[in-house]
């Protein structure tokens, strides 16, 4: 068995803005028998030295900690467990946060899309990265007793395409088709249990991903994004990349629109107040009804906090917003991605990219774009690793789920349609579990930029669990 060895650490210092966090690192652990990339498939725990000298760091202790299992994937890349140092964009990473509140970091590396051998196979191609995760999760629970922190107080938490993998690691019932991949990494016990998963827009539910967004920007036929290159000191360097989709674009778009009314009206949800939510066949009704008011509420929590909401898609009386034009909304935000967004038909998007076999770098995994894809040789994902890759296969009636989830979306997202989002929060929610899915006023595509509502939520958490609640 792979054994946690607690003797293995440094001890390093932190300050940031005039706050200095001291921290145990027991990095780069390898998880499983038998890696395929030992880089990938680790583990690093950061832990508040103060808990070693019998303190207590606001309320938690070296036993009582909540366990922030924060994977680092974006873009479904290859990433390595981060360190606290780590800055992104130029950002203090949350562990730095996380410790300096008295919570015990364990991040998990996973293998990603771009992995390639010597030999030209690809070895990180979808479900890759889950199954690092679930690795990851079993190491931890073979180590129950010497791992830092409560192991029943875990949380799963993850932005993009890592919210993808989070949402993954919260339905249980895909650990039997995980197996198979489990064994022949070499893992740990079976246990996998996790508290909780907060999701940041995350990139999920692909096969239907683009339907969502196109139904979303639907006769919205411009986009607008930046473009990212690395410059030769490894800086990101933006320029904008404005233009107008093509008449075939606009074809296609207007297709994935129509048919996501068909689709969404076939997932039966319902809003937390029990009544159903569904779609008219010109993409009007409850659901899209559902999402405006969830913009409304964005907008209306900035507006009660003093700051400033500027938008022509908002109808505001005495400071309440009282209507929202959706399609004004999206006209507001702007599209960033040509239809189709996820499955692009020359098959070179991040998600044709994720779907590859070890000998392929590419494939389709929708068949709207597998029929009309312009690749010579188009391929598709095979129908076992698309179920595995989507929570949905795995939320329904009587499923084993992760108790606790939380959702957040910025409004000025334009990577994944809110539709995307709200349904998988909505379909958890129709099956019981406590779910807290929120729009967040004027935050971009990306995670962490709620901290303090964060924190108060997995206190909140903790505390309401040992009182027995
Ligand atoms: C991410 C962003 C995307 O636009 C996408 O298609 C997939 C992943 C990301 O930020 O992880």
């Amino acid at each position: 068995m792979l054994q946690f060895d607690s003797s293995r650490y440094c001890v390093r210092t932190m300050e940031v803005d005039g706050q200095a966090v001291t921290f145990r690192a027991f990095e780069n652990i390898v998880t499983v028998e038998h890696p395929v990339d030992p880089r990938y498939q680790a583990v690093s725990i950061y832990v508040p030295e103060a808990f070693y000298h019998g303190e207590t760091v606001c309320g938690y202790d070296l036993h009582t900690a909540p366990i922030l299992f924060e994977n680092n994937i974006g873009g479904f890349f290859p990433s390595e467990p981060r360190n606290p140092e780590h800055e992104m964009f130029g950002h203090t990473s949350t562990f730095f946060y996380a410790l300096l509140h008295g919570y015990v970091i364990a991040t998990p590396g996973a293998r990603g899309r771009t992995n390639q051998a010597a030999d030209g196979r690809f070895y990180g191609k979808a479900p890759a990265a889950l199954i690092d995760l679930k690795a990851a999760l079993r190491y931890l629970w073979a180590n129950e007793d010497a791992i830092p922190g409560d192991m029943h107080h875990m949380f799963s938490i993850g932005t993009s395409a890592g919210g993808c993998f989070a949402a993954l690691t919260g339905t249980y019932d895909n650990q039997a088709d995980c197996e198979p991949f489990l064994a022949e990494l070499g893992t740990a016990s079976g246990k996998e249990e996790l508290f909780a998963v907060c999701c940041y827009c995350p990139v999920t539910d692909l096969e239907h991903a683009d339907a969502a967004y196109e139904w979303q920007f639907q006769g919205i036929p411009d986009y607008h994004r930046m473009h990212m290159e690395m410059d030769e000191g490894g800086r990101p360097q933006f320029s904008a990349e404005d233009g107008v989709m093509t008449q075939r674009q606009i074809q296609l778009s207007d297709e994935l629109a129509a048919a996501f009314p068909t689709y969404l009206n076939s997932l039966g949800l319902n809003a937390p107040d029990g009544s159903p939510l569904a779609l008219d066949s010109d993409g009007s009704g409850s659901f899209r009804d559902f999402l405006s008011r969830k913009i409304a509420d964005a907008a209306q929590q900035a507006l009660d906090a003093g700051r400033t909401v500027d938008c022509p898609a908002f109808t505001v009386r005495d400071g309440r917003v009282t209507a929202v034009d959706f399609s004004a909304f999206m006209r507001f935000i702007t599209r960033m991605k040509e239809a189709p967004p996820f499955d692009d038909v020359t098959m070179h998007s991040f998600e044709n990219n994720l779907f590859g076999e070890p000998n392929e770098e590419y494939a389709h995994f929708t068949a709207f774009s597998y029929q009309r894809s312009t690749c010579p040789q188009p391929t598709m994902a095979s129908s076992a690793v698309l179920k595995l890759m989507n929570p949905l296969s795995y939320i329904r009636e009587g499923s084993n789920l992760v108790p606790h989830w939380r959702f957040r979306q910025g409004t000025n997202d334009r990577d994944v349609g809110f539709a995307t989002v709200a349904i998988i929060a909505l379909a958890l929610q129709n099956q019981g579990v406590d779910v807290d899915y929120a729009l967040i006023w004027h935050e971009n595509h990306g995670g962490d930029f709620d901290l303090p509502e964060l924190f108060q939520w997995i206190d909140g958490l903790c505390s309401a669990e040992s009182r027995g609640q």
